[in-house]
C-alpha cells in the first residue's frame, strides 16, 4: 500500500536506494492486519490454492519479498521443494528471516539473493535460472519499476519461470502514469506488457474487488 513517508520526490528513479534506506524500519510502518492487505492476501490465497494442486507447483521465486508477508504463506499452506526469495534491502531480507526462524518453516529448500531487478545483475540471473520456477510472483513491486525498466524487468520475470508468472499491484483500466498513490508508486499497463513480451500464452487480468488492485496470471508459452 502506499507509502507517505517517502523522503524526496526524486526517489522514485531510484527505487532500490529508496528502498534500502527504509527498509529496516518497513516492517513497523505497515500494518499487515489491514483490511486491504487481508483482503489481498485472501484473493491471492485462494487463487494459489486453486494453482498448486492443479499445476503441482514446486518451485517459487518471489521478487520484491519484502519482510515476507507473502513468503510466510508459501510456507505455511503450500508443499513446496524449493523456494527462492529476491529483494534489494539487505533489512527486508533480515527481517524476513528472524520472521522464518520463529517457525519451523524449513522444511522446503529456501534461498535468498540480494539484487536490484532494475540492475543488470537481474538480467543475469534471470539468463542463468531461465525456465527454472514453476511459478515467479511479485506482489507490490511492479509498482515500484519506473516506466523505462519496466518491460526488461517483467521479461526477465517471464524468463525465469517455467510455467506461470503472477503479479499483484494498482491497477486501474485505462489509468497508466505515475503518482497517483503515492510518488514512488507507478500504474503501468501489465496487461499489455505482458501479452507483448513475446513469452506469454495467455495473460488474465483479475480485479481485487474494492482496493483498485489487480491480480495478473500469465501463462508462459512453452516454446
Ligand atoms: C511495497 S513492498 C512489498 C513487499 C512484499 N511483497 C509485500 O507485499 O508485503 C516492495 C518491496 O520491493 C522491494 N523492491 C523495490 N524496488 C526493488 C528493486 N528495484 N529490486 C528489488 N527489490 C525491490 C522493496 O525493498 C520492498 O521489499
Amino acid at each position: 500500500m502506499p507509502l507517505r513517508n517517502y523522503e524526496s520526490p526524486e526517489d522514485y528513479k531510484h527505487p532500490a536506494a529508496f528502498w534500502r534506506r527504509i527498509g529496516k524500519d518497513y516492517i513497523n510502518m505497515i500494518d499487515p492486519a489491514d483490511q486491504s492487505y487481508k483482503k489481498q492476501e485472501a484473493y491471492l490465497l485462494d487463487f494459489l490454492n486453486k494453482l498448486f494442486y492443479s499445476h503441482h507447483v514446486k518451485s517459487v521465486l518471489e521478487l520484491g519479498c519484502g519482510f515476507g508477508r507473502i513468503t510466510k504463506h508459501f510456507l505455511n499452506y503450500f508443499p513446496l521443494e524449493t523456494l527462492e526469495v529476491v529483494d534489494c534491502s539487505p533489512h527486508q531480507i533480515t527481517n524476513l528471516m528472524i520472521s522464518m526462524k520463529a517457525s519451523s518453516y524449513f522444511r522446503t529448500h529456501f534461498n535468498y539473493h540480494l539484487i536490484d531487478v532494475l540492475s543488470p545483475h537481474f538480467s543475469a540471473f534471470a539468463q542463468k535460472n531461465k525456465n527454472q520456477f514453476d511459478l515467479v510472483i511479485a506482489v507490490e513491486l511492479l509498482m515500484h519499476v519506473p516506466t523505462d525498466n519496466i518491460k526488461s524487468v517483467i521479461h526477465n520475470m517471464l524468463t525465469i519461470s517455467r510455467e506461470h508468472v503472477v503479479s499483484v499491484d494498482w491497477a486501474k483500466e485505462g489509468e497508466y502514469s505515475q503518482g497517483i498513490r503515492a510518488p514512488e508508486n507507478f500504474l503501468h499497463d501489465y496487461f499489455e506488457l505482458y501479452k507483448n513480451d513475446g513469452q506469454a500464452l495467455h495473460v488474465s487480468q483479475c480485479p481485487i474487488d474494492s482496493i483498485d488492485q489487480s491480480m495478473f496470471i500469465v501463462l508462459k508459452d512453452h516454446d
